[in-house]
């Protein structure tokens, strides 16, 4: 909780921050790719930093000069205009529909940023960082035109890539001149260019390359792709590129003799930053306001891009701000950070406007909502690897995730307390597990902060979802609809601690999914929104007066197309193989060695009943030291076909859980003596089952869930799926972890078989 002193001092500590989206090239429509990559991220973040009320701006536009355009536009034939003016149009549309907002989003074709450009190229031209050099450029004789950029595709130099471009490789991203192509060809008529002399101006990054490399010396906070990317670059050495193209459709160069020569569509865009942020400001008619932005060296600014864009926001556009730099002691802030992402890949394909692969914005949001969408590709979100994008797991993950996880506890809550209620009640005493619940609100509200502002968004958003999964245990627990009936008190407590929950959420979850958070902050009576420090707040006298209508749900679910023909062949397949092929058995542990030759391996011998005693192989050893084991009860899949592991003969298998890095051995919860049967609580095996393989084995599948509820002879697990209870004692079932196959939950004589020790929900068994 806050209190009013601590707030003052807070506001004094309040950040300034420019945000950098990378430009779209308004030359078709944006997809999920792009949102992905560098529109989404960009806008949790600024959402996030403007609820804790700091000083956030974030522009970007459309990229609407140089050959995407050109090339775009004699494929349709039509003007270059024409296409920027659909597109840039388009685009504004998309962002609107998924609520990406920007303090500006302008173009490259606007008159202030021509003059910035040009600005910018007259500076550095007169402190010698721009030079006139004559070059050999590829030159297509029978078009008659020298060939820039898209209008050359070739083998790359470096990687090998074949059908790439002039200035930069699709597969390996490494920019080149277009001499350099391997096997050149003319993109509009076939024919091999040849070389020939032309007089452009060179960007002298040569001269930049020490004080790059500074630059990078405190940016251990960057991604280490990001980071190791641009430092190879500058340790192979900078050279010298040329900045300027014979081409007619850009910002022209700005000086005599050269007409007919544009300024190079990068050294345009990345420039775009600033001219846009002299724009906004001049809108907001405060001329001067960019300048704590750019000039405030306490100002931060990110900058949100697609794994291409790196060589240029994180080498070329800082090479420019340092030239800039010079002269009136004016020092422009270089990037404090270049959070690229990697790619949104199609079935295994790169998104790409060019190779029209891609899933378009436009038609995406015909059938989805904004918080569907961004729900999703935030919770896969490329920040590390590239990423495939799944219509259907698309709507599991909101089925499974944002419905059943979220909506479901914020439903849950707010409606039992509408109904019943139709005000917020006040709190009672607390219990211990009130209290836990309250610290869990504090740790999860300072974990999203922090994952945010280190710009781990997918992170960030995977807590905000703990928090909802540990709201419905809670309310699983603490049964409020019992307490209705038993303790009046104590079940106001728990929805008032619940609605903390609930509002501590919504706040979280505001920058990821403004739509429905918002609409959730306004019948909760607060702004549209709040700010952050409401995660963390209780709640004011006033709100105990307001009146809680019914609510409405604020998600959907959606229909899943596949999947039901996907599970039907899943079964299916499974039938193979059930459990009742399986002879499982309780085993106990009498020895356990070091394998001979394996680092990893223990031998046991294990006593599984009726005399017979069994020597398996393990991989247990990085788990459990071997006091760990000896005398413990196991489960042993006793009809496996013997294999030799290492040279050792394991004449059956363990069974454990698994889940990242971690392992954990199945366990009876009663000492049952080995031998006894191991099954499902529905499904008993036949006897005697049959041999059977690994590769079969495999196919049963078995997995840790959590129960979250006991309800009308139904158990409830926390993903969602229910089990009749038959004739399982279900006293004490609540919140367990259960280990669930195919034919129940697994069983030993009457009690359970469990995790050995404490294991995620979603493990493994193997
Ligand atoms: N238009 C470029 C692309 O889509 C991005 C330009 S980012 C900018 O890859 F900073 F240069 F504008
Ligand atoms: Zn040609």
């Amino acid at each position: 909780m806050i209190h009013e002193s601590q707030e003052s001092s807070l506001s004094n500590t309040k950040e300034t921050i420019f945000i950098g989206v990378a430009w779209p090239y308004a030359n078709g429509y944006i997809h999920l790719g792009h949102v992905a990559g560098s529109l989404l991220p960009p806008d949790i973040f600024s959402r996030y930093h403007r609820m804790k009320g700091n000083k956030v701006l974030m522009v970007s536009g459309s990229d609407e000069h140089g050959t995407p355009i050109t090339v775009r536009a004699e494929q349709e034939g039509k003007t270059p205009q024409e296409i920027v003016d659909f597109f840039h149009a388009q685009t504004l549309k998309d962002l609107d529909s998924l609520k990406i907002e920007f303090d500006l989003f302008t173009r490259t074709t606007h008159p202030n940023h021509r003059r910035v450009v040009q600005d910018l190229f007259l500076t550095l031209l007169e402190r010698g960082y721009i030079y006139p050099k004559t070059t050999t450029e590829l030159y297509c004789e029978k078009c008659g035109r020298f060939l820039p950029d898209r209008y050359v595709t070739g083998t790359c130099p470096y990687c090998g890539q074949e059908g790439t471009r002039g200035d930069q490789c699709d597969a390996c991203s490494t920019t080149y001149e277009a001499m350099e192509l391997i096997d050149p060809v003319c993109r509009l008529c076939g024919s091999t260019p040849v070389p020939r002399e032309t007089e452009h101006f060179f960007l002298r990054l040569s001269s930049f390359n020490e004080r790059l490399l500074d630059y990078l010396e405190d940016k251990g906070h960057w991604r280490s792709r990001v980071w190791n990317f641009t430092r190879n670059w500058l340790t192979q050495g900078l050279r010298d590129r040329p900045i300027t193209r014979d081409i007619s459709w850009g910002v022209p160069v700005p000086l005599e003799g050269y007409e007919g020569k544009c300024i190079y569509v990068w050294f345009d865009a990345v420039t775009g930053y600033l001219s846009t942020s002299k724009l906004w400001a001049e809108k907001i008619g405060d001329p001067d306001a960019w300048r704590k932005f750019w000039l405030d060296p306490k100002a931060k600014s990110y900058y949100f891009l697609g794994k291409d864009n790196v060589p240029f926001h994180a080498i070329i556009w800082p090479a420019m701000l340092l030239g800039l730099s010079e002269g009136k002691g004016e020092d422009y802030n270089l990037p404090y950070d270049v959070p690229a992402n990697e790619y949104l890949r199609l079935e295994g394909e790169k998104f790409t406007k060019s190779g029209g692969i891609g899933v378009e914005v436009a038609r995406f949001m015909r059938k989805y909502t904004s918080d569907e969408v961004r729900y999703y590709l935030s919770i896969i979100m490329p920040e590390n690897r590239d990423v495939n994008f799944d219509m259907e797991e698309f709507r599991v993950h909101i089925n499974n995730e944002l419905v059943a996880t979220l909506g479901n506890f914020i439903h849950r809550v707010v409606s039992f307390t509408a109904r019943n209620y139709g005000k917020l009640p006040h709190a009672g005493e607390l219990s211990e597990k009130d209290r836990e619940a309250l610290a869990e609100i504090k740790k999860a509200g300072e974990q999203v902060s922090g994952h945010i502002e280190g710009c781990e968004f997918k992170n960030a958003l995977k807590g905000i979802m703990s928090l909802a999964a540990y709201g419905n245990r809670y309310l699983g627990e603490r049964a409020p609809w019992h307490l209705f009936k038993s303790n009046r008190e104590e079940c106001r407590t728990v929805l008032n601690v619940g609605m903390k929950m609930v509002k501590a959420l919504s706040v979280m979850a505001y920058p990821f999914l403004p739509e429905s958070m918002s609409r959730l902050h306004s019948y909760l009576g607060f702004d549209a929104t709040p700010d952050w420090e409401e995660v963390f707040r209780d709640f004011t006298p006033a709100r105990y007066s307001m009146e809680l209508p019914l609510p409405k749900p604020l998600f959907r679910v959606l229909k899943l197309e596949k999947k039901k023909k996907q599970d039907e062949k899943r079964a299916e397949k499974s039938r193979k193989t059930g459990l009742e092929h399986l002879d499982l058995r309780i085993g106990l542990v009498k020895e356990v060695k070091d394998h001979p030759d394996a680092e990893k391996l223990y031998i046991l011998s294990i006593d599984v009943g009726e005399d017979d005693s069994r020597t398996l192989v393990a991989g247990l050893k990085p788990y459990y030291p071997p006091e760990g084991l000896i005398g413990r009860r196991m489960v042993i899949v006793c009809n496996l076909k013997p294999a030799r592991l290492r040279g050792v003969l394991s004449q059956g298998m363990l069974l454990a859980a698994e889940k990242d890095e971690m392992v954990v051995f199945l366990t009876p919860v009663a000492e049952e003596a080995p031998g006894t049967r191991v099954s499902g609580h529905i499904v008993s095996p036949h006897s005697p089952p049959q041999e059977i393989t690994i590769q079969e084995f495999s196919t049963v599948p078995m997995t840790v869930r959590r129960v979250e509820k006991v309800e009308n002879g139904k158990i409830v697990l926390e993903s969602g799926d229910e089990l009749d209870a038959g004739e399982l004692d279900t006293t004490e079932l609540t919140g367990k972890k259960v280990v669930v196959v195919r034919g129940g939950i697994l069983c030993a004589g009457k009690g359970l078989v469990v995790p050995e020790r404490e294991i995620e929900a979603g493990a493994r068994i193997r």
